[in-house]
């Protein structure tokens, strides 16, 4: 049967970050060069994906028990591909086949670009592959930045959750080596591309019809590129990004708060398509445990870069990621960690039980010592005082009016399955990436609508779309039905 059907059918499934989203995009537009199309249904696909995630111990047995479900399918049906890419297939290489056996390929973050080719050896019987990186100290510094090669060539506008947003990578790798952290090691050392490189891919975008971009780095504001003595920022990038016709909205994460010079916050203040939403994770507010994390900035100097953003920027809105229990982190480490969120009144904070990995300078150095109710006690905590500071930031846009971003029908209208009626919920972003409900038609998706807004909770506005008076002469235009 499978044989005789002319299209092949490829089921993906993505955990972790942004990254691992735009590169499921393109794994995806190099699969259906080759004859694939989507499926939602793993039953039904010839071969399976799995975009894995390493920083969490939690992200890797969600791995580890999806691929568990999929182990009577491949008995059915020994043609069938199982294949784990990305973070946790770096780290973990061949040891996946410990656990999940079924499994035929294993691709790292920096390899992705050998996927059909993969796949055809596969289905051609060729037995298990394996394609990973250099690790961090396997070569000299360029043969390791080559084997961890950018894969950004094709864009798949149907694999995005909406055609007027998109990521665009500026930047790969991270050489921070957070003692915390997987990630240098599973995507490698960093490196900027090209500006030209990347001005070409948003001019796609846009023609596509993107009017949202989001450039995506570890650490974002540290982008270099060096060519011929010049060197380009992250605000010269902006500069050049800003001129491109149909783009409305610039964004940019992750950053570094010791990378957030006065010259990137002046693009900010001074470019108007650039949003004024700057994720810059603190991770914690203790001197002690700052130094143990190697994060290269005292509490001090975040407090300071923060007064920096407040100068330049009118109304900043500035989000944060905070580890709570990492190793010999005490009640006092922790209360200035609160201390800090409530003196800076994020607008958000993505807030993490520390997780120790395998491979990391912090495994190798510290005990991991706080016990897990602890570190439970301390999450709930600071995310509720988080979720108070959030709904107050948002309490003060009542009665305001804010320009969103159309996205699609809103969680509630999928629960209520009225995602296909023209008349429901819809939901969408403001330029500083609050998210807004509100009521309209679905033809207004992809639009940059003007919101006044009457409710709020600590991460949601609501709000009412401005009726827009029509003009005379498009009036008459519509009457005579042109
Ligand atoms: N490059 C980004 C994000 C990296 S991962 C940055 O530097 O901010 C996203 C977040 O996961 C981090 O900001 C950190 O808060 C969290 N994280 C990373 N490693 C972790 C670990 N071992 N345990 C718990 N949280 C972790
Ligand atoms: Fe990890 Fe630190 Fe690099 Fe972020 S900056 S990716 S937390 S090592
Ligand atoms: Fe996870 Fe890799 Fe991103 S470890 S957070 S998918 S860079």
């Amino acid at each position: 049967m499978k044989s005789l059907r002319m299209t092949k059918r490829l089921y993906i499934e993505t955990v972790g970050c942004q990254m691992n989203v735009l590169d499921s995009e393109m794994v995806v537009a190099s699969l259906r060069k080759c004859g694939y199309e989507l499926t939602l249904d793993p039953a039904q696909a010839d071969t399976l994906l799995y975009n894995t995630c390493s920083v969490r111990e939690h992200a890797e047995e969600k791995t580890y028990s999806s691929l568990g479900t999929l182990k009577r399918l491949k008995q059915a049906h020994p043609e069938k591909i199982v294949g784990v890419l990305g973070c946790m297939a770096q780290k973990e290489q061949r040891s996946i086949f410990e656990r999940a056996p079924y499994v035929d390929l294993i691709v790292g973050p920096g390899q992705l670009q050998q996927i059909p080719e993969l796949v055809k050896q596969a289905e051609q019987g060729m037995g298990r592959q394996v394609a990973v990186s250099l690790g961090r100290r396997d070569g000299s510094l360029e043969q390791i930045r080559r084997s961890h090669e950018t894969f950004d060539p094709l864009r798949d506008p149907q694999m995005r959750p909406t055609p007027s947003q998109a990521y665009l990578r500026i930047q790969i790798g991270c050489d921070k080596f957070c003692t915390y952290c997987v990630v240098p090691m599973t995507r490698g050392p960093e490196q900027g591309r090209p500006p030209e490189q990347i001005c070409d891919e948003a001019r796609i975008l846009a023609d596509q019809g993107c009017q949202e971009i989001t450039l995506l780095g570890q650490t974002v504001n540290s982008y270099r590129f060096r060519q011929g003595g010049q060197t380009t920022t992250l605000a010269d990038l902006l500069g050049k990004l800003h001129e491109i016709e149909g783009i409305q909205r610039l964004k940019f994460v992750t950053n570094y708060p010791k990378d957030m010079t006065d010259e990137l916050l002046a693009a900010v203040r001074d470019l108007p398509k650039v949003s004024h939403y700057l994720h810059v994770p603190a991770q914690s507010g203790s001197n002690r445990v700052l130094q143990r994390m190697k994060r290269g900035y005292l509490v001090e100097e975040y407090r300071e870069m923060m007064s920096r953003i407040r100068q330049f920027i009118s109304e900043p809105a500035v989000s944060s990621d905070f580890i709570v229990g990492f190793c010999g982190e005490t009640d006092d480490d922790f209360q200035q960690t609160i201390d800090l969120v409530e003196e800076c009144r994020f607008k958000n904070s993505f807030i993490f039980k520390y997780s120790q990995r395998g491979g990391t300078r912090g495994a190798q150095l510290f005990p991991d010592d706080v016990p897990l109710e602890v570190k439970q006690r301390r999450n709930n905590e600071l995310l509720a005082i988080q979720n108070r500071i959030s709904e107050q930031e948002n309490l003060r846009f009542l009665g305001r009016r804010v320009e969103v971003l159309v996205e699609g029908p809103s969680k509630l209208a999928l629960k209520r399955g009225e995602a296909e009626s023209p008349v429901t919920q819809l939901t969408g972003r403001t330029s500083c990436d609050r998210i807004v409900v509100f009521d309209g038609n679905r033809r207004q998706i992809g639009e940059i609508l003007p919101i006044n807004i009457f409710d709020a909770s600590s991460h949601t506005l609501f709000g009412h779309i401005v009726t827009q008076h029509v003009g005379p002469e498009v009036f008459a235009l519509s009457e005579n039905g042109s």
